[in-house]
């Protein structure tokens, strides 16, 4: 008889790949992309396009690479006139997560094999990068009714974001932080359960679009990207700062899991959320609403911590990046979007890593507790 392997529910430890691309340390709180830690790569300078280049390269970009990315994501986010329809009208009566799931869908080829065509996986990788974004925008003006108008000429990633989820020209400040959040969210490990699921799809040989398309749906769950959202929801219905200690110690007595709070890694405050507050302190003005749902925050960090920091539990990077994006005018609804526009870059770099590394299909097992074979009855005699 076969011996039983160990179970271990949610993979909780079991290595699903090598991966040099990031490295979470959960311990010490660090997160680094290629060896950089973030809080040196979110600095004023800091671009998405920098960090896409970084991700794929190893190296950080020089001022001619910077440029030949910058070509890149002006050349490779275009869509054709079908595809933004197509769009369009997948954001009407749907949660912008399941738009952006088809629409990034109906981006893929024609035919199927990506073996084939597996010389391409940097190209097509970094075209998906740069059209995701556009989507995420197509899909916010479709959302509120807007007419499409599209990406301008010289714009960066993050400007055209801003811009099209937004419909307001946004101040220089509102695009560095909308750089920092990209540049946060854009890679956290192969383990993750959205980049696991990359690799599982990138490893039946699928099309990119099909990867991301996947890897969309499992970043859309509260538990995964969805908490950015479920915490400003949180926040709302708390809606006054001095009601949220009371609150937050009633939702914790009733076994409530409050989003933005915990992690499977960081047994210690997630280094993202540290990083995010900086930017909540450069960008929330006082007296707006993004002002007292970041006084709420700051008070799930505390109650949360006195009652569950000692079994490892802090606020991850959901507790206080939908204060963020509120406070730059994105719709909450478009949080997750936003993080999954970015998360792309992260998916898309362990999609080439998957393939490198040879690419052996996923094909775990599982441990069987149901009946013993047993003889067919046939329906008259059940
Ligand atoms: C992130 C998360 C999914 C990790 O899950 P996990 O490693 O499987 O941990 P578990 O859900 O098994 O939680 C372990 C214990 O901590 C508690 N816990 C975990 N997260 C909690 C939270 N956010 N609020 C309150 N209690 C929490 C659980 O209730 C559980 O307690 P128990 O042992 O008494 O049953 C989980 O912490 C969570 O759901 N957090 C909220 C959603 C979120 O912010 N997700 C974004 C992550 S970046």
């Amino acid at each position: 008889m076969l011996e039983t392997p160990q179970f271990s529910p949610g993979l909780e430890g079991v290595p699903i790949a090598e991966s040099a691309v990031s490295l979470v340390e959960g311990e010490a709180g660090r997160l680094t992309y290629r060896g950089y830690s973030i809080e040196d790569l979110t600095g004023d300078e800091g671009t998405f396009e920098e960090i896409v280049a970084l991700l794929y390269d190893g190296e950080l970009p020089d001022k001619a690479r910077m440029e030949e990315m910058q070509v890149l994501f002006e050349r490779e986010r275009r869509l054709t006139d079908e595809q933004i329809e197509l769009a369009r009208m997948a954001a009407v009566g749907t949660h912008p997560m399941f738009a952006l799931q088809s629409a990034v869908a109906t981006l893929g080829p024609p035919d199927n094999d990506f073996e084939r065509k597996v010389d391409t996986v940097v190209e097509r990788g970094q075209s998906l990068i740069a059209k995701v974004g556009h989507l995420v925008g197509v899909i916010a003006q479709a959302a509120e009714g807007r007419s499409y108008e599209g990406p301008r000429e010289g714009e960066s990633h993050a400007r055209m974001l801003v811009r099209m989820v937004t419909g307001k020209e946004p101040s220089e400040l509102e695009v560095r932080v909308m750089d920092a959040l990209l540049i946060l969210q854009a890679d956290h490990s192969a383990g993750n359960a959205s980049t696991f699921t990359a690799r599982v799809v990138a490893s039946t040989k699928s099309e990119p679009e099909a990867v991301v398309s996947a890897a969309i749906g499992a970043l859309s769950g509260p538990a995964h990207g969805g908490a950015n959202e479920g915490s400003l929801r949180l926040f709302q219905q708390i809606g006054d700062p001095i009601k949220a200690e009371q609150e937050i110690s009633r939702l914790l007595d009733d076994k409530f899991k409050i989003p933005g709070f915990g992690h499977r890694v960081y047994h210690v405050k997630d280094p993202r959320s540290k990083v995010i507050q900086r930017l909540a302190d450069e960008v929330i003005e006082d007296g707006t609403q993004a002002a007292d749902h970041y006084q709420i925050a700051l008070t799930v960090e505390k109650v949360a911590t006195d009652r569950l920091g000692d079994r490892g539990l802090f606020p991850n990077v959901d507790l206080f990046s939908g204060c963020v994006f509120e406070a730059i005018g994105i719709p909450i609804d478009f949080f997750t979007p936003l993080f999954a526009a970015s998360r792309t870059a992260g998916w898309m770099v362990n999609m080439q890593e998957q393939w490198e590394s040879g690419n052996r299909i996923f094909r775990p097992r599982q441990i069987y507790v149901g009946s013993a074979p047993r003889d067919f009855v046939t329906i008259d005699d059940r």
